[in-house]
């Protein structure tokens, strides 16, 4: 078979017939305790009394835990061991667990819960990134910095300036199966876990240091999750932690899974930023210099604040070329939840600020904002990006001067693999992009009531861990004697279809058919030492590791099946479901049993690490990505301005998947992330009130893209181009980046307002109906506020 065929994902069957197995499905034994956690009820402060006698009373209830109750040190941080699993005495945000109840069922620990009596002395808490400025208080000394050039100067010197400031709110990751975890406690004391988890590994390694125990000691499995988006990166770790240690207490298997509301107080949701920014240009739009400074809401813990600070910082250029930039970083520490990875990690909030650079300067100089981002793209590669054997040819882009020197980002990484010229230019022509703005504006002509928008917006995202050592992977991989294959890796699935890509890797290397290959759950005693699944580099690095584990099987057994027909190795071949040596053909299960009975192993393992990563996150240095992913999406809207609904009326997407390993799933992730980044940028909207407690904590005041909200017209195509570095089957990875594809949605939302008047709209994110209107309000000088 073919390794790019749009097979369905390994698991349509049971996701559809509701028999794939979650955590929560696991059958468990009849004696398994169930969970909670006592939760704070401020956002600062200290605990001077807890009162849990009422607790322990409760029906059903066997144990209450708290700080001192644990065996041992038990921190739930990815990063700066500065999350104890329980309050240790200081409340650092509402929602915040400080007692761990045990009980014989859900609902009764649930109960027992909020039976505590609680004597704090509060503090007022810091909530806002104002606040946070006003206290000084932060991650790291002071902010970060990284320069190119002299922007100021640059700046100084254009003959057109525009400042501005965008606020960009948070999300709430809204994984349908929510974080759960289960430890059965195993003989010896050794523990094993199922937990709901995008990192295995850090879940042993943190239950491990909670037990006292080696990592050998303790096993993780993860068979799938129902979403993570980011949102199981380190959020699984708290329910992992909390199991193993209630386990490791009672002796009893041990089960937790948060409620939704407490889902949504409890755990980490995507950084809210706010982008001062300040840009000098020319007559035509081009980039002079540009400066911002980026403003993370961090929450109380460090867990994944400063990479995706980072990242922030080094998607700020996105799809465009900074002559010369400086992009200043504050990661401030606030009394909320602490904010998490989230589908992007830091690249969207980043990029936002630049397309609304961009978004201003064309409102500034009455151009198409299409035409002034077209302007300042990196110069195309040398070869149009086009590289890959079976690429159609370079098509030179339209009424774009081609550069040929490449240029380097911010952080000096050199731009060679830039394909967005031709790809914008494709996707202007097959959306109908220059027709329908001129349709869009004749509409807004002759409607006061309803007005249109439309925006192109383009992504340029860096593959790679920023944390280079992360960049590896393993595998393991056995043949059976009856010629099937199981395979397993490092990598999570969930739902992203990673395990199918993996799995036509091997069926590929093998030259066997889909059903050959059963794909096992990701177990930290198969593979040791694995990355969290992020990054979009699960297929990029799982896929090779696994690669290499079948290539060492079948040079094995071509080696062998060469010598017993007396052939050349080389002249041994696995396809169709053979093997074929010479004038020799048996099936793939003969092959293997006849490997088997001549003592042949059929079993190996596979690593990978991506070559050629350099960089210096402090200098903001180097190169910390092995490639680009690019896509860019034309974005249609209709807002009404007096109420500021609105609907997506057409979204057309261009998205670049390299070689695609199935274009199937690949379109599902294009079609999903852009929807999620769209939604991010409208509906969904997090408040906090003035005491920091989340009032958005369940679907009824928090506002997901339901199916109706999806374009009416949605249109996506890949770009059919192999990917230039060597990656597997010349794949790109395709998790994140088409979130911010949803940008286009802002940006068209943003253009729709500026048909109500003669200002610039700046809009802020989420584009609410609320802002929406206040911004209309602004734009026909009623005095909104
Ligand atoms: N797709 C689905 N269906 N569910 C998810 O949770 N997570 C996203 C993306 N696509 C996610 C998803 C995120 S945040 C990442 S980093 C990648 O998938 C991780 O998987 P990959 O590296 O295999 O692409
Ligand atoms: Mo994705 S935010 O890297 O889990």
């Amino acid at each position: 078979m073919s390794v790019s065929e749009s097979l369905p994902h390994d698991a349509a069957r049971l996701h559809v017939t509701g028999a794939a197995r979650y955590v929560d499905d696991i059958p468990v034994p009849r004696d398994t305790l169930h969970l909670a956690f006592g939760l704070s009820d401020i956002a600062r402060g200290r605990i001077t009394a807890m009162a849990l006698a009422e607790v322990r009373r409760a029906p059903g209830v066997v144990a209450v835990l708290t700080a001192a109750d644990l065996p041992h040190d038990a921190d739930c941080s990815p990063s700066a061991h500065d999350e104890p699993l329980l309050s240790t005495g200081a409340i650092h945000y509402h929602g915040q667990p400080l007692f761990l109840v045990i009980a014989t069922d859900h609902l009764a620990a649930r109960r027992a819960a909020h039976l505590a009596v609680l004597t704090c002395a509060q503090e007022p808490p810091i909530l806002t990134i104002d606040e946070a400025l006003a206290a000084d208080s932060r991650f790291e000394e002071g902010p970060r910095l990284w320069q190119k050039g002299d922007a100021a100067a640059a700046i100084a010197g254009a003959p057109h300036v525009v400042e501005g400031v965008i606020g960009i709110g948070g999300q709430e990751h809204f994984y349908l199966e929510g974080q759960a975890a289960l430890a059965l406690p195993q003989e010896n004391g050794d523990m094993l876990v199922h937990a709901s988890t995008q990192h295995p590994t850090e879940v042993q390694h943190k239950v491990a240091d909670a037990l006292g125990r080696p990592m050998h000691a303790v096993r993780v499995e993860t068979r799938r999750m129902g979403g993570g988006f980011g949102g199981k990166e380190s959020q699984a770790n708290a329910l992992a932690v909390a199991c193993a240690v209630a386990a490791h207490v009672t002796g009893r298997p041990c089960k937790m899974r948060y409620d939704r509301d407490d889902d949504m107080a409890i755990t980490g949701k995507r950084h809210d930023f706010r982008i001062t920014y300040r840009a000098g240009f020319d007559n035509t739009g081009r980039l002079t210099g540009v400066e911002f400074v980026q403003y993370a809401r961090c929450g109380w813990s460090q867990d994944l604040s400063l990479p995706v600070a980072d990242r922030a910082m080094l998607h700020a250029d996105n799809a465009y070329h900074l002559p010369a930039a400086r992009i200043e970083s504050h990661r401030l520490r606030t009394n909320t939840a602490s904010a998490t990875a989230f589908r992007g990690f830091g690249g969207p909030q980043g990029m936002v600020g630049i397309e609304r650079v961009m978004d201003h300067i064309a409102h500034v100089l009455g151009l198409d904002p299409l035409a002034v981002r077209q302007r300042n793209y990196y110069a195309a590669a040398a070869d149009g990006g086009l590289s890959a054997p079976h690429a159609p040819a370079a098509r030179p882009p339209e009424g774009i001067s081609r550069q040929m020197k490449p240029q380097t980002t911010p952080y000096g990484q050199v731009v060679e693999d830039f394909i967005l010229h031709e790809m914008t230019t494709a996707l202007v022509a097959s959306s109908d992009y220059h027709a329908r703005r001129d349709a869009v504006a004749a509409w807004n002509a002759a409607n006061p009531v309803l007005k249109k928008g439309i925006a192109l917006t383009p992504v340029k995202f860096g593959i790679s861990f920023t944390l280079t050592h992360l960049n590896q992977a393993g595998a393991l991989v056995h043949v059976y004697q009856d010629g099937s294959v199981a395979i397993n890796h490092g990598g999570t699935e969930m739902g992203q279809g990673l395990f199918q890509k993996v799995a036509q890797v091997a069926a590929a290397r093998f030259g066997l058919s889909q059903g050959a290959i059963r794909i096992t759950a990701t177990d930290t005693a198969k593979v040791p030492n694995t990355s969290a699944t992020a990054a979009s580099s699960g297929s990029d690095l799982n896929g090779m590791a696994v690669r290499a584990a079948c290539d060492t099987i079948r040079e094995r057994m071509a080696e062998f099946l060469a010598e017993y027909h007396q052939q050349r190795p080389d002249e041994v071949v696995f396809a169709g479901g053979a093997v074929q040596a010479g004038a020799h053909r048996l099936s793939f299960a003969e092959a293997a049993r006849l490997c088997y009975e001549h003592r042949i192993s059929l079993s190996s393992t596979g690593f990978y690490k991506t070559p050629g990563l350099a960089w210096d996150r402090i200098r903001g240095q180097g190169r910390p990505f092995f490639y680009f992913a690019y896509g860019a999406a034309v974005t249609e809207v209709v807002i009404d301005t007096l109420s500021g609904e609105n609907r997506i009326l057409r979204a057309d997407i261009l998205h670049d998947c390299g070689t695609s390993l199935n274009p199937a799933l690949d379109i599902g992730q294009i079609e999903g992330g852009y929807v999620q980044g769209a939604g991010w940028l409208t509906t969904e909207e997090l408040v906090w009130d003035a005491a920091g407690r989340l009032r958005t904590h369940a679907p009824s005041t928090y506002k997901i893209p339901a199916f109706s909200d999806r374009p009416e017209v949605f249109n996506v195509a890949l770009w059919d181009a192999g990917n230039r570095a060597e990656t597997i089957y010349r794949s790109k990875a395709v998790g994140e980046p088409p979130l911010m594809l949803g940008i286009s949605a802002l940006m068209a939302l943003s253009d729709a307002v500026a048909a109500c008047g003669p200002g610039y709209p700046a809009l802020d994110a989420p584009a609410t109906p609320e802002r929406i209107l206040r911004a209309v309000e602004r734009q026909r000088g009623c005095g909104g506020v």
